[in-house]
């Protein structure tokens, strides 16, 4: 229990004002809970702040009463990132006030956001520069660019454009003593000595709050060519890849695993969608290749090398958007995998990445594992492919399998994860550690890669107040 929590939160108000600060139980309520219901928390308030001097006051604050802080961006983390633990006794930080666009600077093609904008928000404001920010998530209306670069998040531009991490320039943060570090630099070069802002991408708010980002744009994307392909298997999809990156200058910009099941899913649960394909194939791959250019024929070009594929083989059947409503159609349907699954019921994910050249093997090995070990549950492994990323995910047959599946989860992740590890593949690919991860991090991680991160927490944190419990324990 916090010793004088009345005399802490008048403290906290007199920073924040009266709209700054929610103590009401009903309000603070929705910050509790993470978007896949995996955890019910408490907090003796959520503190809203304005700018970064409130950040900054609120965590000196803490950090003299020893009081644990949760950032909280849009709250769509997967692995209760960004959820208080249930003592009550730790305040949630929410960031959906701080959402100015400071500025954007087309000649230098960059752009400075606050924490708290929404990714959508980001994408319109260099859009509106006729600039593209290329970060691309399912939850890009609800999600907040501080979120996006504490997980590093990814999403279906990775391949062309990396993850959040690779789009940023600079960063303001407020370290866990208050103090402000503005390392907010929209300089392409700078090689002066260590590259202390990568340290808090990916570091979910365990080392400090983002509150402002600088980020790169791109040339808008004006020209785009969008097939659904049906391809025998995982082998075949990788090896369509390497084709259409070397058919197409390299203009793959997503290539994205849909198997058979996951489109059954989406066509049962998801209204307005349907089968692109007359026939059912056991794997799909949604393929989009894009370019900057008006004039670039890139339909053209997907129909020539899909045709080719088609003739030689190494493809079974495909079918390319003619319009941007088809076009549509087609993402609707990868975009509504996850949710799909979630109206299916019960469910266990894995966000796992592997050597895209290991994809085909692992698939042979971990497919057969789960028809054996888990008899209860369908394999759903969709995915980021081009990054070597697989939603390796098993959705329970029925609800009374979805409670045998449930009560084996921790053996289930275990062994894929595992399988994972002896491929050299990664057990959090785009998604995060948050609390959910914390035991595999530490399993799979080197001792002395472990030692490096948590004297990194000790130098930044030595008080531990910093989102403590989420990623190093
Ligand atoms: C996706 O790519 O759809 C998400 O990252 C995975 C998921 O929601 O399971
Ligand atoms: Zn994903």
């Amino acid at each position: 229990m916090i010793a004088n929590v009345g005399d802490l939160r008048a403290k906290l108000r007199a920073v924040l004002g009266a709209e700054g600060l929610l103590t009401e139980a009903a309000d603070v309520a929705p910050y509790l809970t993470d978007h896949r219901r995996l955890y019910q928390g408490a907090a003796f308030a959520v503190a809203r702040p304005l700018d970064v001097s409130e950040v900054s006051r609120v965590l000196a604050l803490c950090d003299a009463h020893r009081v644990a802080v949760v950032p909280h961006g849009g709250n769509t983390s997967y692995c209760g990132g960004a959820t208080p633990d249930e003592t009550g006794d730790q305040l949630v930080v929410a960031m959906s006030r701080m959402k100015r666009i400071r500025g954007v600077d087309v000649a230098n093609d960059s752009l400075i956001a606050e924490a708290g904008c929404t990714l959508a928000q980001v994408q319109a404001a260099a859009a509106r520069a006729e600039r593209l920010f290329p970060l691309s998530l399912g939850s890009e209306g609800s999600c907040q660019l501080g979120g996006n670069l504490s997980t590093n998040a990814g999403g279906t531009n990775v391949m062309r454009y990396g993850m959040a991490r690779d789009l940023v320039l600079g960063l303001e943060v407020v370290l866990a003593d208050g103090r402000v570090l503005d390392v907010l630099s929209a300089l392409r070069k700078d090689n002066t000595g260590y590259d202390v802002k990568s340290l808090f991408l990916g570091a979910e708010g365990t080392l400090g709050v983002i509150t402002a980002a600088s980020v790169k744009l791109f040339p808008m994307v004006r020209a785009r060519a969008t097939a659904f392909v049906a391809v025998a298997g995982v082998g075949a999809a990788v090896a369509l890849l390497t084709r259409m990156r070397g058919a197409s200058s390299d203009r793959v910009s997503s290539f994205e695993l849909i198997p058979r099941a996951a489109l059954e899913l989406t066509l049962r649960h998801i209204a307005g969608t349907t089968d692109p394909l007359g026939t059912a194939y056991p794997w799909y791959v949604l393929c989009e290749l894009s370019g900057s250019g008006f004039t670039d024929a890139l339909d053209a070009l997907l129909e020539e090398s899909l045709a080719a594929a088609l003739a030689e083989g190494a493809i079974l059947d495909a079918t390319i958007a003619a319009s941007g409503r088809e076009r549509e159609a087609l993402w609707k349907i990868r975009a509504c995998i996850p949710e799909a699954q979630r109206r299916e019921g019960a469910g266990v994910k894995h966000d796992i990445a592997l050597p895209v050249g290991k994809l085909a093997e692992f698939m042979q090995r971990a497919g057969p594992w789960v028809a054996t070990h888990v008899p209860e549950g369908i394999l759903i492994a969709y995915g980021h492919v081009g990054d070597g990323n697989l939603h390796f995910n098993i959705s329970a047959k029925d609800a009374q399998a979805g409670a045998a599946l449930l009560a084996r989860m921790e053996s289930v992740r275990r062994a894929i994860h595992d399988l994972v590890n002896e491929f050299g593949g990664s057990f959090s690919a785009e998604h995060g550690i948050g609390q959910l991860k914390v035991g595999e991090l530490e399993r799979y991680t080197s001792p002395v890669e472990l030692s490096v991160m948590r004297a990194v927490k000790q130098a930044l944190d030595p008080n531990n107040i910093m989102n403590p419990g989420k990623v190093l324990r």
